[in-house]
């Protein structure tokens, strides 16, 4: 109708870049080998699966919106105050909540150069500007961030270990950040693989949110606990925080079946003991296998390792055509400011053997699609 307003949604919104996920499936292959999107190699533990099942009987009952018995045995397995926990439909959900509670036009959210891609995202989304901080031999910059933090930042988001480097900051490092960040700003700490990381002078951020009231960790299901599908993540912050977040989110953001299946996940650590042994094994295998034929791995704490090819852009690309003519699924690392780079999930051994072997072939013809 001429005169009236037109429809525009909020500012920012439409300079949103789509996410794009991992590709799951190859034209005209019945199967893959999906190492594109850091899941599980082990898949999720079998009581969290008959958890699932059994939560099937009770589909017409909401679920407990306040996920007591989840946090309870989040709580209990981590060590945590329950009371001091949210949970939500995936981290992902979270940390788009954060950004909605204390960021919007006029405000900056800072993230690193190589950061998860959901912080711009989450920042454009209340209108905020996010502020890309470059890193330093892949790896987020402290005194970067904390020189470029301001009066209109709001948040910092890190990822620790970050997706899709693969690099962490030591517990030293992020409480130095923390400390010399402004009072006013949340540092969010995402430890989506904390569960993976093995290296010694990691934390995965509960004891520094314990020792401030401006830092919340977010922590997820879909990684080590092998439950993506079911969207399940949670945070633990201080009081205040997590009261804006349960104002905030929706009533019932968790499915009772990813709650069940949840509380189950958590009870089964042997399950969880085994997918470190495994990732451990696996990623150092590959690694190893990649920086044989000719390919840089930097170092990862997470459940995967980014492959640098020396041929730059164009043999990355020929790389990823050649995995795929093999059925095997990779993640190009164009969005992320590493076109040179496939990023690799760790899989299942046969898996790996398969990946391994078409990466040592590719570069044993001559590292490009015609050789
Ligand atoms: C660093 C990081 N944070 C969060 C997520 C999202 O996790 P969720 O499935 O819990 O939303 C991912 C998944 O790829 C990730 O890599």
């Amino acid at each position: 109708m001429s005169g009236a307003p037109s429809l525009e949604p909020r500012p920012g919104i439409l300079s949103i870049d789509p996410y794009q996920g991992g590709e799951s499936a190859l034209e005209g292959r019945a199967e893959v080998i999906k190492l594109s999107s850091n899941e599980g190699a082990l898949g999720p533990s079998p009581e969290a699966v008959a958890a699932y099942r059994a939560a099937g009987d009770a589909l017409d009952r909401y679920p407990d919106g306040g996920c007591t018995a989840l946090r309870r045995a989040i709580g209990a397995r981590f060590g945590l105050d329950p009371a001091r926990i949210v949970c939500g439909a995936g981290s992902d959900e979270i940390l788009g909540l954060l950004a909605r509670a204390y960021a919007g036009e006029g405000d900056e959210v800072l993230y690193s150069e190589h950061g998860f891609l959901i912080y711009p995202i989450a920042a454009r989304a209340v209108g905020a500007e996010p502020v890309k901080v470059k890193e330093v031999d892949l790896t987020a910059d402290v005194d970067g961030l904390i020189g470029r933090a301001g009066n209109r930042t709001r948040l910092v988001y890190i990822a620790n270990p970050n997706n899709p480097t693969g690099s962490y900051l030591p517990a030293d490092e992020l409480r130095r950040l923390r400390d010399g960040l402004p009072d006013g700003v949340l540092l969010v700490i995402d430890a989506a693989y904390a569960e993976y990381v093995t290296e010694g002078d990691y934390e995965a951020g509960a004891a520094l949110v314990d020792e401030t009231d401006n830092t919340i960790m977010t922590r997820t299901f879909s990684k080590i606990f092998g439950l993506g599908s079911l969207r399940l993540g949670w945070a633990y912050g201080p009081p205040a925080v997590i009261d804006v977040l349960n104002r905030l989110r929706m009533p019932f953001n968790v499915s009772g079946a990813a709650q069940a299946a949840g509380v189950a996940a958590l009870a089964d650590t042997a399950h969880t003991e085994r997918a470190v042994a495994h990732n451990a094994a696996e990623k150092a295998r590959i690694a190893l296998v990649l920086t044989e034929a000719g390919i840089t791995v930097p170092p990862s704490a997470g459940n995967f390792v980014l492959a640098r090819f020396p041929g730059g852009a164009d043999q990355a690309a020929a790389a990823d055509a050649f995995l795929k003519s093999r059925g095997i699924i990779v993640r190009r690392m164009g969005a992320y400011g590493l076109p040179d780079s496939l990023r690799i999930t760790v899989g299942l051994t046969e898996q790996m053997d398969a990946a391994a072997a078409a990466f040592s072939d590719f570069m044993a013809q001559g590292g490009s699609d015609d050789g």
